[in-house]
């Protein structure tokens, strides 16, 4: 899936169109390093990282929608997106923890251009139902007890979702949506050793045998039970130690209040 990171270091080489300087006389943060930076966090992907380029670009909103298992980077996007585009114009909601007053409220506040929905399928459906005219006409429209307001925006939404099932099929229809396949062993090893690498300075052989550890010997690999195991450990030893113990008092799923 991710072959950029896949090339040995003799395929990697630059092609340069007539006139184009190499990328290593380019100026710093000229427009070429600068696209690359946005979702510089997420390895791989790169499909995706250019859908929403394509949508940032594009002068008519475009509503993008994520769908995968946990742990797939879903989240990373939009924190990755929020960064680019600033508290100003960008605003990030949690589906899950969506305040009482609710995101429709906070759209008539702010009036922001981009709106992430982390977790939409966890959205109240009143919420749900607001922004179906939102992303179709952009007219925003909450009726109270007597009282409506209404206002026009201008609003991309950017969301994600661990499933599809329970968001409201004319709600899915405005999105553009993008299912993420769960990681193979080699995608979730790259990742690993890529994100172990950044944020703990840990060494790629180390970081493999947290992966293969947690892949193989764990019921539900997941990026982050590497994360939580590199956070203590400094050799393949205790890795392997650690996810031994883990699993002889893993949860049993037994409810010891009966
Ligand atoms: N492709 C990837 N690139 C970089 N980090 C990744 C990637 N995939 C997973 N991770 C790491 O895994 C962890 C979880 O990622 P994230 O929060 O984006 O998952 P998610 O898809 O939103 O999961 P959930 O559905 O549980 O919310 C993060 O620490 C993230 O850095
Ligand atoms: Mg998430």
């Amino acid at each position: 899936m991710f072959n950029l990171f896949r090339k040995k270091k003799e395929d990697i080489y630059e092609i340069l169109l007539p006139g184009e300087k190499s990328q290593k006389e380019r100026p710093f943060n000229t427009p070429k390093q600068e696209k690359d930076r946005i979702f510089e966090d997420v390895v791989g992907y790169d499909d995706i990282k250019r859908v929403f380029r394509m949508a940032l670009k594009s002068d008519e909103p475009i509503h993008v929608l994520l769908v995968g298992p946990p742990a797939s980077a879903k989240t990373i996007f939009l924190d990755a997106l929020i960064r680019k585009l600033g508290d100003k114009q960008a605003y990030f909601a949690i589906g899950s923890s969506s305040t009482k007053a609710g995101v429709v409220n906070m759209l008539f506040m702010r009036e922001p251009k981009y709106l992430m929905v982390d977790e939409i399928d966890k959205l109240p459906m009143r919420d749900q139902a607001s922004l179906l005219g939102l992303m179709e006409t952009g007219e925003l429209v909450e009726t109270k007890v007597s009282k409506t307001r209404c206002i026009k925006l201008k609003t991309w939404v950017f969301a994600t979702a661990n499933t599809t099932a329970i968001l409201s099929k004319p709600l899915l229809t405005r999105f553009l949506v993008f299912n993420l396949k769960p990681y193979t062993y080699e995608d979730f090893e790259e990742v690993t050793v890529h994100v172990l690498g950044r944020r703990y300075n840990i060494k790629p052989d180390l970081a493999i045998v947290i992966a293969s550890a947690v892949w193989h010997k764990m019921g539900t690999p997941n990026i982050r039970q590497c994360l939580k195991i590199a956070k203590m450990t400094k050799k393949k030893e205790d890795v392997e130690w650690l996810i031994e113990t883990m699993k002889k008092y893993k949860d049993s799923g037994e409810d010891w209040n009966k």
